[in-house]
């Protein structure tokens, strides 16, 4: 049952105005719920994290959070500065702790201090952690008051929202003024957009996301059904998407939530890059693809790295120098002098990522895959890495941006769109200006 209210009135006209949205609702006598939630999300140019802002707690302020596309759960610090009247631990075995599918179903009668948020006696736990730092542990689960989305703004306070509750500690390498995670898994029922669908049905467990590649404009997180639109034209960029099957990973409990796809080759200028096919499934929890918004340039397994290197320095023109990479980060670099700007970046091979099948391919340009480094270098923007651990391939932010990505939960599937600079736009335009 929805209980969530929500203003259309267009005087909101900043999100980080949230915190005044119980004045702005009460002054609203229209209430219509919308289909679609726009959600905007900023880019940190230190850390390259994606950060996008949701208000929380009793008074409602704006609460920064890291955008983690496979995270089970709204995870907040807790620890510094959490202060709300209407903070509420779930209990074990309750309603919300049986909702939550808790792993482990962990019951906590344990906590030593004296109560407060993420410190309660006889309260559900889960696993979940931070990303960045690959850690996990054991979490409180507990509600409080939601507002999420920008004009309208979405209220979530009966029944309250449920997240989970973290030490500071876990919390670190997160970007400045962050204090959360925001987790859009797929196989967590607290999840936002799992979480928001089971409040309304018109949240259809659909999103997509359409990261900005500027850190000075917003992209955005469409959370909902599609039409996705961007303005100056206005165009639906959820048409005409290439769609793949979300593949499950059963086998590390923490990592349920993320998101799988088949890699079945990689093409460089129409050309398959021979690989080790091995790697491209997944086997007991490790290899296989990712795709990753806490991770900021694609991540390939170290032999992967070396066939497609060798594949793109094969396939760039004749006339652009390679040259020493001038930053450890990156193992491929050359000359820029030669190669022409296009409306998709850099006139640089094409990069196909074929998918399940053949005719199933997301292509990369030069503007997605290489970076400018200085005034003369670019270099091929993925990195070689061991990856005996962790996916094969995980496919990050700088690749992700200015494409919308749908991530459909019902029919676990997810499209791919090629780049937006194709039809002249940009992720960063979805705000109505008329
Ligand atoms: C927490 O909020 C209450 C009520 O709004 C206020 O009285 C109190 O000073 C706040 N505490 C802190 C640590 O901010
Ligand atoms: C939890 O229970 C223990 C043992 O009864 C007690 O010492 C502790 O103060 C309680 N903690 C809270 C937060 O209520
Ligand atoms: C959230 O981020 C904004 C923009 O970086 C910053 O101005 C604000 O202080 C941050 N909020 C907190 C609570 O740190
Ligand atoms: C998560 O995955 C398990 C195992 O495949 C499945 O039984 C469960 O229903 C899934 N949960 C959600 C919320 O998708
Ligand atoms: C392919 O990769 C797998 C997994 O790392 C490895 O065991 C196998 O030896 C590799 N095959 C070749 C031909 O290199
Ligand atoms: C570099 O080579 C490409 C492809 O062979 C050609 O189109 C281009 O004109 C050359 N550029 C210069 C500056 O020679």
């Amino acid at each position: 049952m929805l209980t969530s209210k929500f203003s259309s009135c267009s005087n909101i006209y900043t999100f980080i105005l949230l915190f005044l949205l119980l004045n702005i609702i009460s002054l609203c006598s229209s209430i219509i719920l919308p289909t679609t939630l726009i959600l905007p999300v900023t880019k940190d140019s230190s850390t390259l994290q994606y950060i996008t802002v949701i208000g929380q707690r009793t008074p409602l302020i704006p609460v920064n959070f890291t955008v983690h596309l496979g995270g089970a759960s709204l995870l907040v610090d807790c620890e510094s500065g959490y202060n709300s009247s209407t903070y509420k631990p779930v209990l074990c075995e309750s309603k919300q702790c049986s909702f939550a599918k808790a792993e482990y179903n962990a019951c906590g009668s344990f906590c030593l201090s004296k109560p407060r948020p993420g410190c309660n006696n006889n309260t559900c736990h889960t696993l979940d952690g931070n990303p960045i730092i690959d850690t996990y542990t054991g979490v409180e689960l507990a509600e409080d008051v939601l507002a999420i989305g920008s004009k309208p703004v979405v209220l979530v306070s009966q029944p309250k929202f449920i997240f989970t509750c973290i030490r500071s500690f876990i919390m670190t390498h997160l970007a400045k003024g962050v204090t959360g995670i925001a987790g859009f898994g797929h196989n967590s029922t607290i999840s936002i957009p799992n979480q928001l669908a089971s409040l309304d049905s018109k949240f259809t467990n659909k999103f997509g996301i359409c990261l900005s590649s500027s850190t000075r404009s917003s992209g955005v997180i469409f959370i909902g059904s599609t039409p996705y639109y961007v303005y100056n034209p206005m165009i639906d960029i959820s048409k005409n998407l290439v769609y793949t099957p979300l593949v499950k990973n059963t086998f590390t409990t923490s990592k349920f939530s993320e998101y799988h796809v088949k890699v079945s080759s990689i093409r460089i200028a129409g050309k398959n890059v021979p690989l080790n096919k091995t790697l491209l499934s997944i086997k007991q929890g490790l290899g296989g693809t990712r795709i990753s918004t806490t991770t900021a340039f694609t991540i390939l397994h170290t032999t992967i790295y070396d066939a497609v290197k060798t594949a793109f320095i094969n396939a760039l023109p004749k006339n652009v120098t390679i040259v020493e990479p001038p930053t450890k980060q990156f193992g491929l670099c050359f000359s820029s002098k030669n190669i022409r700007n296009t409306n998709v970046g850099p006139d640089v091979p094409v990069i196909d990522i074929v998918f399940h099948k053949k005719s199933a391919f997301w292509r990369i340009y030069g503007t997605n895959s290489v970076v400018q480094v200085n005034k003369d270098v670019m270099c091929l923007a993925f990195v070689g890495q061991d990856q005996t651990r962790a996916p094969s391939i995980e496919i990050g932010g700088y690749q992700l941006e200015e494409n919308l990505l749908i991530f459909d939960l019902i029919e676990k599937k997810i499209g791919f769109s090629s780049s937006l600079k194709l039809q002249q736009t940009s992720c960063s335009k979805y705000e109505k200006t008329s």
